[in-house]
């Protein structure tokens, strides 16, 4: 794990994503696995109601490792949901305002730029199952 003052993630090493998920319980608390270019790839566990939020810059992708994700969606044309099973893909265009949830858990992994905040342009209070972040590094 290469660590530097721009809070750069490069794995040297590869990395199993099951192991990555065993280092943590916390929910809706994205880890960084790797980086891509200024992308991160994020894993995270997931279960209940995230907040509506969108993200100005870019866009967000979303697939699902194990579980089942319901993501709300929402724009100009009026809300629709989908749902993505394990070994789904889809990404939510940048500035589409969109609320993930799941009833039974998921373990899920997302590319987003990296500095990318969780809760984008949410302003309310943060829930407290929810961490506010913009991805913590592994151990
Ligand atoms: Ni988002």
């Amino acid at each position: 794990l290469i660590v530097n003052e721009t809070e750069e993630v490069k794995q040297t090493e590869p990395r199993h994503l099951n192991a990555v998920l065993g280092t943590f319980d916390q929910l809706w608390s994205p880890r960084i696995v790797t980086q891509v270019n200024d992308y991160d790839v994020r894993v995270a566990k997931v279960s209940g109601e995230y907040v509506w939020h969108s993200h100005e810059d870019t866009d967000e992708f979303f697939m699902v490792l194990n579980g089942e994700l319901t993501i709300g969606l929402r724009d100009d044309a009026g809300e629709r949901i989908v749902v993505l099973s394990e070994g789904d893909v889809f990404t939510v265009p940048k500035g589409m305002q969109h609320r993930p949830m799941s009833v039974g858990g998921a373990s899920i992994l997302m590319f987003e730029r990296s500095g990318t905040m969780t809760t984008g342009d949410y302003a309310g209070d943060i829930p407290s199952h929810i961490d506010a972040t913009m991805g913590h590094k592994i151990s």
